[in-house]
């Protein structure tokens, strides 16, 4: 079974990876030229743990081709990995998925091939495929669905910083097929490169676009959930969220992951998805209250933090304040969303100096706010240069902060997600996100 991947962007690329370093042939194409000669010089096109690795691992089986004739005549199975950016009214847009299937189904169209199929990455609005994506491709291929060719939606749950063990390690996958031969096929392609034995959620094409918007909305209510548990236990002496969403993740009901109490949800998937839910379900006449009140807290956290930092710059007369974190999460220099930079935005609005430090995302947050802020190189450069630091990415090195760091008297620390050891820490003062102040 050889494969294309279409759209090697932050995740397409490491989807090819994956499946190159496990031994399947790819053939690459993206729109961006650039983002082609890179990969063929075996070199990671986008910043992500484990991608690098993967692509030396699996060179010998990665090409690139805008040919597209080439493309169908070489490989069986299509992965379109497009963008798919909101519209203003929180659903999506499909225009560069059609722009990607277009080439492929018209060379589908001159090519003697009996069989090819279309597989689907990227997230949608439910109803597209069956609606827009499905006879879109017979009219530009000229063949009868599940005749000449076959589709799958297939979006996969993965989260920037972590996407080829994500990819590799899912507990489900989703797969929604035309017809038994087109799952087939992708749970063969699965079965050849996953360490895991997933739940294989086989169903309508339809439903699969549900279940994914549905498991992301899902996903930002149980965060939403801590959110709110946290800024309680900051009004309770002796309260710890953390031992409380400890004990409700224990309960099989509730399961650990997702709720820890902290940043507001954020990144190129959570917060759009959870509005498109909403969006989806008005479009039927249903209204999905949840998903409203999830994304309301979320903006509320933002606020939240912005009103902790601000409040101390007025008590103390602090000049400047620095924020350690812009990236949405750690291991990423993506900013979609980013909290960080939602905060960073209301304190310019304040006129409060802002100085930014963090270790993969200083190009991009200058790109956003050039002049504006100060850029610095390190923890320690923040803690010397400001009184008031706000810790919004738990990096490894935010563990291990010490007394060596602490050049003010007195510092004050916001810790959005309480992982600095203040145990031994001297002159300082710790707010943290989910505890009573002291
Ligand atoms: N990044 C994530 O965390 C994530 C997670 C789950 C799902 N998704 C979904 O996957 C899809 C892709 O996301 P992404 O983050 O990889 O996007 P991206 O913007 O990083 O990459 C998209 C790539 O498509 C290329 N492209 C655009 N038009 C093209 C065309 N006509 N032909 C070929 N290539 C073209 C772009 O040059 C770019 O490299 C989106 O629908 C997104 O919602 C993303």
């Amino acid at each position: 079974m050889k494969v294309s991947v279409i759209g090697l962007g932050k995740l397409g690329v490491c989807v090819l990876a994956s499946l190159t370093a496990r031994g399947i042939k790819v053939i690459g194409y993206d729109i961006n030229k650039k983002t082609m000669d890179t990969l063929s010089k075996g070199i990671a096109p986008v910043v992500e743990p484990e991608l690098h690795e993967h692509i030396i691992k699996g060179k010998k089986n990665i090409s690139v081709s805008s040919d597209f004739n080439e493309i169908i005549k070489n490989t069986d199975v299509s992965i379109f990995v497009l963008p798919t950016p909101s519209k203003s009214d929180g659903s999506f847009t499909d225009e560069y998925l059609k722009s990607a299937i277009q080439p492929i189904a018209l060379a589908l169209k001159n090519s003697k091939k009996k069989y090819h199929l279309f597989v689907v990455a990227s997230t949608l609005s439910p109803g597209t495929m069956d609606k827009s994506i499905i006879p879109f491709i017979v009219k530009n291929s000229g063949r009868k669905l599940n005749k000449g060719f076959g589709v799958c939606y297939n979006p996969v749950f993965i989260a920037l910083g972590s996407v080829i063990r994500d990819y590799l390690n899912p507990s489900l996958l989703l797969i929604g097929e035309s017809d038994k031969k087109a799952g087939d096929i992708m749970v063969n392609i699965y079965k050849k490169v996953l360490n895991t034995k997933p739940h294989y959620g086989r169903m309508s094409i339809v439903s699969a676009e549900i279940a994914k918007i549905s498991l992301n909305s899902y996903i930002t209510m149980k965060i939403s959930f801590a959110n709110t548990l946290s800024t309680i236990c900051e009004n309770i002496p002796n309260s710890n969220v953390d031992d409380i969403t400890k004990a409700l993740g224990a309960d099989k009901r509730i399961s650990p992951y997702y709720l820890k109490g902290g940043l507001p949800f954020a990144g190129p998937c959570f917060p759009r998805d959870n509005r498109a839910f909403a969006v989806f379900a008005k479009e039927y006449g249903c209204e999905a209250n949840l998903a409203v009140a999830t994304d309301e807290v979320n903006d509320t956290q933002v606020n939240h933090i912005t009103d902790l930092i601000v409040t101390n710059v007025l008590k103390t007369r602090i000049k400047k304040v620095a924020v350690i974190g812009l990236a949405y999460k750690k291991d990423t220099n993506v900013l979609d969303e980013s909290p960080a930079i939602k905060v960073i935005k209301l304190l310019l609005k304040k006129k409060i100096k802002v100085l930014v430090y963090d270790p993969l995302a200083i190009d991009n947050t200058r790109k956003v706010f050039g002049h504006e802020l100060e850029y610095l190189t390190g923890v320690k450069e923040c803690f010397k240069e400001s009184q008031l630091i706000c810790i919004f990415t738990a990096f490894d090195e935010i563990k291990n902060i010490n007394n060596s760091y602490i050049k003010h008297n007195p510092t004050t620390i916001i810790d959005c997600w309480r992982a600095i050891d203040t145990s031994k820490l001297k002159n300082i003062k710790y707010i943290a996100l989910g505890k009573a102040s002291k």
